[in-house]
């Protein structure tokens, strides 16, 4: 390759990346898996009941969405479709894609509520 082609496959190389920043695009990261939580006011079995709505605030869809149940205790059960519970680990709506914008909903009963964070998340069609 000449030098003069060597820079021009160089210039064009970075015109595809910026084109690819400058064109709306944005990386999503796991704090954009909102996690809102708030006491229904019902007691189950004796414990506050909460309520979750995890919701996507990426521009992308995203599935295989993990969440951190450290700890995670319930006296209510939820159905594993929507939330699989692993060990220190939860699966959220059986892995599947969630769409910009919605949400996925579940409640627990605990003495106290958890984080329950996104700690891992697979961004598609961004
Ligand atoms: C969280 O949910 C509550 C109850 O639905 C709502 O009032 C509040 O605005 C929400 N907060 C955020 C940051 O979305
Ligand atoms: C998960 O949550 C626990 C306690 O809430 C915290 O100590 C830990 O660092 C979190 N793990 C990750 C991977 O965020
Ligand atoms: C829950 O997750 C475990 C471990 O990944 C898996 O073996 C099991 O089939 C899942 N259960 C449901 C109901 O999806």
């Amino acid at each position: 390759m000449s030098a003069a082609i060597k820079t021009l496959s160089i210039l064009l190389f970075l015109g595809l990346i910026s084109g690819g920043y400058g064109g709306g695009l944005r990386f999503c990261r796991n704090s954009d898996v909102n996690v809102n939580q708030s006491q229904t006011g019902t007691q189950i079995k004796g414990k506050p009941e909460w309520v979750v709505t995890i919701t996507n605030k990426c521009p992308c869809v995203i599935e295989q969405v993990t969440l951190n149940c450290t700890g995670f205790q319930t006296v209510e059960p939820i159905p594993s479709s929507t939330l699989n519970v692993t060990g220190d680990k939860c699966l959220l709506n059986n892995g599947k894609p969630i769409n910009n914008g919605a949400s996925v909903t579940f409640k627990y009963a605990s003495d106290k509520s958890f984080p329950l964070n996104a700690i891992n998340v697979a961004y598609n069609n961004c």
